[in-house]
This record gives C-alpha cells, structure tokens and sequence, in this order.
C-alpha cells in the first residue's frame, strides 16, 4: 500500500497533480451517445447547454465492427464541438471498453493524447476491484504526462458485478482521481444470476404481499411492489459519501415508460444519488427535473435555516420540530440549489421567486 503522504504524488514525472476534492458540478442526467452514429453525433453540438453530461459511449451498444469508428467519431467531435467538456456548460464524458477487451488501450490512448484537454471524466465499466482502478490511474498518469495536460482526468467506475460491489469501499478509495459510481443493473442482475431481464427498474414478481384478511389466502390481499435495486443503491450511497464521491443511478431501459422511469430516478434521488443516465433525449428532461430539488422542498429548507438562527437548538415550525441535525438535512438541499441554480437559469428563477415567512 502507498503511504499516506505519497497519496496525491503523480503517478508518472509530468502529470497534473491528482485532485485532493471532487467539484460538485451539476451532473443530473448523463446522456449516452453513439459517436458512430453520424445522426445521433450531428445532434451532439444542438444538446450543448441543455443537459449536464454529455457521454460518448465506446462500449457495450456499439458493435465490434464500429468501435474504431465511434472512438474517431468522439474525438471528432471533441475537437469540433464549442462549449463541449472542460469548463463549458455540457460536461464531457466517455464510457471506455471493458478492462479485459482489446478495444481498451486504444480507447485511452487515443482519447487522453487527442483530446485528454476536453474530457472531464471517463467511466470504466465492469469494475471487479481496487486493482482495476490501480491500472487505469497509472496509465492516465502517463498519457497525460505524455500529451502535457494540466488538469488530471477523473475516473467513474460501473458498479456490475458481485465482486465490484463487494469491493465497493476499496473500489471507491483507490484514487484520488475517483469521481463517482454508477449502478449497472443489466450486467450486475447478469453477473450475480439474477432472473429479470429487464435493464433497470421494478419487477411485478418481486413483492410482499398484504396478510390473509380472516384467514382467507385466496381472498383479496393488497400486493406491494419492491424495489430490486435498493440495496445496492444504498451500499452505493454509503461508500460514495463515505468517500467524498458521487453516486448516480445507472440506465433504464423501458423508455417508453416514463413514468416508472421518473418513479426509479426519484428514489435513487430521496436514496442521496445525483443524477441518472440518460438513454433518450426524453430521460433527459426526467432526470433534470427530478435530480433538482423542488420549489417546495426548497422554501421550506430555507425557513428552517432562517429560523435556526446559529445552527443550535430546536424550534417549532408548521407544527414540526427543527434542530441542528434537520438544519444538516435541509442545507444539503440549500447548497444542490445554489449549485444548480448556477448553471441553470431557469431553475434560478424558479428558486429566486420563493418567498420565506420569517
Ligand atoms: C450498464 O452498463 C448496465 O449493465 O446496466
Ligand atoms: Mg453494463
């Protein structure tokens, strides 16, 4: 193990120092795109400011025959894109391929010397352990020494194998480069022999049911559906907090359902996630307004800090007992607001017009 003090040394002589704190940049939707694809890439300059995170996706979705092209496709549009990664208002991601595949190398060779100075994050997908960010820490640590880059790259790692969510807490702690972790319920429901096939979400199967009314267990019972994900998301949550990172709910493939989708988006959210993926341009609009705290949500939350006066203590409010450990919850609604509000306009004006009773 590296000793403490080593800890944010560069990995390789010429790379950026690693990041002792990871910026809470607004990252409610993560929308994928297939850089091979010449309409979807031909939209990526139209999305720039009208969602968080826009992610070239080099893996899984794109077909063998096309991973060459979609990693040139990316680059492309890195280079030719304003406003896109970095410091502009549209975040740049890119999911590379597997750690075992042959596609991989390339992928990050290709990606940190050509456009190592747009990306901000890249995402790793199938992580078993702390050995596989190891391996993708030093390697960055030598691109970027190589291609001269100022501002270390980020990772993000997919949480989708049993053995990945085993290894959660040393997965999260193995660099100071780690960003973030995102559910993988396809390739994690794959991975520990789960029997849905569904990419995310609910399942009518998984379920408790409501007691025998007089005995009668064919009678009338009331049926609760359960959330598959939520242990998982929770261990997440935990590890992510726990380690100053960020935790976000990964895809849902039922696009047509909106409403489960906005259902699963707004637990991951109430659970301590930041954002989502987005699969379609209309997930993008779901998760913006879900990942965003309410109006509501945010007039009370200020009343109450108006009302905490130092911080210390109890009050009555509407009926409900405040004291410093409510102060501590509503002000991490507060704070998401004020971030939010900075690079959304619209939502700043939702958010300046609330009125606080004193
Ligand atoms: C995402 O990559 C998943 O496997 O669900
Ligand atoms: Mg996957």
């Amino acid at each position: 193990m590296r000793p403490a003090k080593d800890f944010f040394a560069p990995l390789a002589v010429g790379a950026p120092t690693p990041p002792r704190d990871i910026p809470a940049r607004p990252s409610r939707a993560i929308h994928f795109f297939d850089p091979s694809n010449e309409k979807m890439a031909a939209k990526i300059p139209g999305m720039v400011g009208t969602v968080d995170v826009l992610l070239g996706n080099l893996e899984d979705a794109i077909k063998a025959d096309n991973k060459e092209a979609a990693r040139q496709g990316l680059v492309r549009i890195a280079k030719e894109t304003d406003g896109l990664g970095s410091s502009g208002p549209t975040q740049l991601w890119t999911r590379i391929n597997a750690l075992d595949s042959p596609w991989v190398l390339d992928d990050l060779v290709t990606l940190v010397s050509e456009i190592g100075d747009k990306l901000d994050v890249i995402m790793v997908p199938k992580v078993q352990g702390a050995e596989d960010i190891h391996y993708v820490d030093r390697l960055l640590a030598q691109l970027e020494a190589k291609a001269g880059l100022q501002k270390p790259l980020l990772v993000h790692a997919i949480l989708e194998t049993a053995r990945g969510v085993a290894n959660i807490e040393e997965i999260c702690a193995a660099s100071p480069r780690m960003q973030g972790l995102s559910l993988g319920p396809a390739d994690l429901a794959a991975d520990r022999r789960m029997k849905t096939t569904r990419v995310g979400g609910g399942h009518p199967g998984y379920l408790v049911r409501q007691d025998p009314v007089g005995g009668d267990i064919t009678g009338d019972r009331t049926i609760y559906q359960q959330d598959l994900w939520h242990y998982t998301i929770a261990r997440m949550v935990d590890a992510c907090a726990m380690h100053g990172i960020y935790p976000y709910y990964g895809p849902f493939g039922d696009i047509a359902d909106v409403v489960a989708c906005e259902d699963q988006f707004r637990n991951a959210f109430l659970l301590g996630c930041v954002g989502a993926w987005s699969l379609h341009p209309k997930q993008i609009e779901i998760a913006n307004r879900v990942f965003s705290p309410s109006v509501q949500d945010i007039k009370h939350a200020r009343e109450v800090v108006a009302a905490m006066g130092d911080g210390t203590g109890a009050v009555m409010l509407n009926g409900k007992m405040e004291d410093d450990a409510s102060l501590k919850q509503c002000l991490v609604l507060v704070q998401l607001a004020e971030q939010l509000a900075a690079i959304d306009p619209k939502l700043k004006e939702q958010y300046d017009a609330i009125e606080v009773s004193a």
